[in-house]
């Protein structure tokens, strides 16, 4: 996720900036870059890689001034390069901009500027941002940030300065935060509270659509009617570590939190009205010519990638098969250049699923890539890409990512049907409705977390535990279980409901936990039997379901209630309390939550 800090006041700011920016490190990302106002113009660096590479670059330049603004990018659009990096400035160098979010209308806006005879130096949607800004500057820079945000779509916090106005940093937000921090003498304005707790504990926070202006002295704040608007100061009493955590006790949690977001920006820039738009992909190719759809990947990812095979096939009726990447290349799978071959990777470099990419490749297949990190490796070796727009994820427990996956699998499929002829004008819609809800719907499974701490609490002490499904019920009793065994090494296992009584139902004994899934309504009578035949070994019953599941409700011992939707959206929602309770069994049990023993966040080793 990107990193803004800027800075204003009597000190050097190149320092200032650059410890700002090693304080937001912890956030990931791929480049970093200052600008510094002096001596009656900016001095620009940024540099691809480590933020060492730009602590080098700086070394050997003259950063005398007092003000200026720093920034780590986590690539969007564009790959991560020096010229992709922010700060992005205006065609004569007098206005600096650094910017967190996405511009989702950048298109419109680029052949505009265009138009107008703007050149654009970068790749990003961030760059239309400064060129507007220097379209609307006529000396006050208030009015130009506030007349270029009115034409921007999408989400922003943004920190502009501009060589006429020497000491003074104009910063901007919407659905991205920003705080202003206020010294004596000296004034802060960052993305996150770590960057600037080192100098001072009081803070503005800024709600969408203000705008601020800071300078040593003043801070002023303005409404979207740049009217000025009187702040409470916060004063921030977290220790630094949990300020990079946003104050929850580990980054598994605040990413659990952050499912709704990740939702959201991963749906906006590809949901208008009454579309969905794909970046990039031959849909009409995979529509009306794919034999088959082929998807490899590994733990989580697979697990999402389980959920396509159930929903595809029955929506589509194309063929989906799903393989471990680790399984793949050694079992001389029969794909060719009829098929699709679908690969999922948070982090983008997982050996085995590069490995399965390229014997797609190899094979002729087309390779569509679904992964969370532009510049990756998959990203860079795939045909096309569809990013999960989550942000980065730092606990080792993969959880706002396969969200995001199961979403990008079901607008992939949804917008398929839709060109194969599958949906109607009317149901698409309604498909896409639907769609529009989830992020709400996430935050209103957020607000059982009490109970699932509780549950958590009783049944922690455990030394296994089962999870049942059938169909997509199956796929999510998958990751429920490897969440739980991962990070709170209670033994569990996920078994289709059906096969319960071909073997595993011997492991019952009085007190085992069964976690069920059970969200299929056409599936709810049939599970309902194989969690009575459980009952009546002994096992306790914890059902995850919909109000609508009578034979379930009748037969569970604990409930935790989701709302019903459609198949391919209700993983995205579902999968929340089992994730919570891991989370807190986890926590019950005293271990390390984000870095569970024995593992890796990215593994690059086959
Ligand atoms: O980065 P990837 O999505 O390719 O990683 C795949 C798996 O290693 C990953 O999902 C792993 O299973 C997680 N620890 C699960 O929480």
């Amino acid at each position: 996720m990107c990193g803004i800090i800027g800075y204003t006041g009597t000190h050097p700011a190149l320092p200032v900036l650059l410890e700002g920016l090693k304080r937001l490190e912890y956030r990931g990302y791929d480049s970093a870059g200052v600008a510094v106002l002096q001596e009656g113009t900016i001095a620009v660096e940024k540099k691809k890689g480590r933020l060492e590479n730009l602590r080098q670059a700086t070394k050997d330049r003259r950063f005398t001034g007092c003000a200026g603004i720093g920034h780590t990018r986590w690539a969007t659009h564009g790959e991560p390069s020096d010229r992709n990096s922010h700060p992005h400035t205006s065609a004569d160098g007098s206005i600096a901009l650094v910017h967190n979010g996405i511009i989702e209308n950048h298109a419109r806006l680029r052949a505009f500027l265009e138009r107008q005879g703007y050149v654009f130096q970068s790749q990003t949607d961030t760059e239309v941002l400064v060129h507007l800004i220097a379209h609307h500057f006529k000396g006050d820079l208030v009015s130009a940030v506030r007349d270029a945000l009115y034409l921007a779509e999408g989400s922003y916090a943004i920190c502009v300065v501009e060589q006429s106005h020497p000491d003074t940093i104009v910063c901007a937000r919407k659905d991205s935060p920003l705080i202003i921090g206020l010294g004596e003498g000296e004034n802060f304005v960052a993305s996150d509270i770590p960057a600037i707790l080192k100098y001072t504990r009081r803070c503005y926070l800024l709600d969408d659509y203000e705008m601020a202006l800071i300078s040593p002295q003043h801070v002023t704040v303005l409404d979207r009617n740049a009217k000025p608007v009187s702040k409470a100061v916060f004063d921030v009493n977290w220790d630094e570590n949990a300020a990079e955590r946003g104050g929850y006790a580990h980054f598994m949690l605040k990413e659990i939190h952050e499912e709704d977001k990740a939702i959201s920006e991963t749906l906006a820039p590809r949901l208008k009205e009454h579309e969905i738009t794909l970046e990039n992909i031959d849909l009409a190719g995979v529509a009306h010519h794919a034999r088959r759809v082929f998807i490899v990947a590994c733990g989580t990812a697979y697990h999402a990638g389980m959920i396509a095979k159930y929903t595809w096939e029955s929506v589509l009726k194309i063929p989906v098969e799903v393989d471990y990447a680790s399984e793949f290349r050694y079992r001389s799978p029969l794909i060719g250049s009829d098929d699709l071959l679908i690969v999922i990777s948070q982090s983008g470099e997982t050996a085995d699923t590069l490995a399965a990419l390229r014997l797609g490749k190899k094979c002729g297949a087309q390779v569509l890539a679904i992964t969370n990190v532009v510049g990756s490796s998959i990203s860079r070796e795939a045909d096309s890409v569809l990013y999960t727009w989550a942000g980065p994820e730092i606990a080792v427990a993969s959880t706002k990512a396969y969200c995001t996956q199961v979403l990008c699998l079901a607008l992939l499929m949804l917008r398929i049907g839709y060109e194969k002829g599958v949906f109607d004008a009317t149901t698409y819609a309604q498909h896409l409705d639907e769609l529009k809800r989830l992020p709400q719907l996430a935050r209103e499974i957020l607000k059982n977390e009490g109970q699932i701490k509780d549950l958590a609490h009783r049944y922690c002490s455990l030394s296994d535990a089962y999870f049942i499904g059938r169909n997509i019920d199956y796929a999510m009793a998958l990751e429920g279980s490897l969440k739980l065994k991962e990070i709170s090494y209670i033994h569990s296992e996920a078994i289709t409901a059906g096969e319960l009584k071909h073997g595993p139902i011997a492991l019952l004994e009085q007190g085992s936990l069964l976690i069920v899934p059970a969200t299929q309504p056409a599936l709810f009578d049939k599970v309902a039997s194989n969690m009575i035949e459980s009952k009546a070994r002994g096992a306790h019953l914890l059902a995850i379901t919909t109000a609508e599941a009578h034979s379930i409700l009748d037969c569970a011992n604990d409930v935790v209630l989701v709302p019903s939707l459609s198949p391919w959206c209700m993983p995205i929602i579902a999968i929340i309390p089992m994730q919570l309770f891991a989370y807190y069994c986890a926590v019950e049990r005293g271990y390390d939550v984000d870095k569970p023993r024995n593992l890796a966040k990215s593994v690059t080793v086959e």
